[in-house]
């Protein structure tokens, strides 16, 4: 299972920490979108997108990446992201465009990221240090999943 994790972290690095347990755990190889404009997509069997959450999106920047990638083919991916909230149900909006764009989307994480953004910054922002290891261990804990997953729906 050839994967490629690839990963905006704009705000603290919340999302790169989570992108580095996923990418160590399923041996991945790891990129933000510079290096997956250098990427060759067609030689990965899996690809996640992840980033922080602003304004209910994943970032600018990646649904910008995905918008203009060629048609997937049935390319299996996944999505993650850290928010304040740390709310899966804001990782739809990314998850329904890569489907429009002939992904299959076999699984998604999310979770709680430190936020600083407006008036939270009164007060050093909210989910300080998060992610934390307890999060990054549910990330490794879905990761091992996704594995299985992928097997599953390949054999399907
Ligand atoms: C301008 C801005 C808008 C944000 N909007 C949301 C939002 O709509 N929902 C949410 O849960 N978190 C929101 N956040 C919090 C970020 O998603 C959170 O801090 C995230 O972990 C940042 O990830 P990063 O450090 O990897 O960039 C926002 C943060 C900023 C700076």
């Amino acid at each position: 299972m050839k994967t490629l994790v690839v990963y905006v972290s704009v705000h603290h690095g919340n999302t790169e920490k989570v992108a580095r347990a996923i990418a160590g755990e399923l041996g991945a190889d790891l990129v933000t979108i510079d290096g997956a404009r250098q990427a060759d997509l067609k030689a990965y069997d899996l690809i996640c997108f992840g980033s922080g959450i602003f304004f209910g999106k994943h970032h600018k920047s990646l649904l910008e990446f995905v918008e203009n990638l060629p048609h997937g083919e049935g390319k299996k991916a996944f999505v993650f992201s850290t928010s304040g909230k740390g709310d899966p149900a804001q990782n739809a909006f990314l998850k329904d465009l890569l489907k429009k764009k002939g992904y299959a989307v076999i699984g998604e994480f999310a979770c709680k990221g430190w936020d600083s953004w407006g008036p939270f910054r009164i007060i050093g922002g909210i989910n300080k240090g998060r992610p934390n290891e307890s999060d990054l261990e549910e990330a490794k804990e879905f990761a091992r999943g996704l594995k299985e997953r992928f097997r599953t729906t390949s054999s399907s």
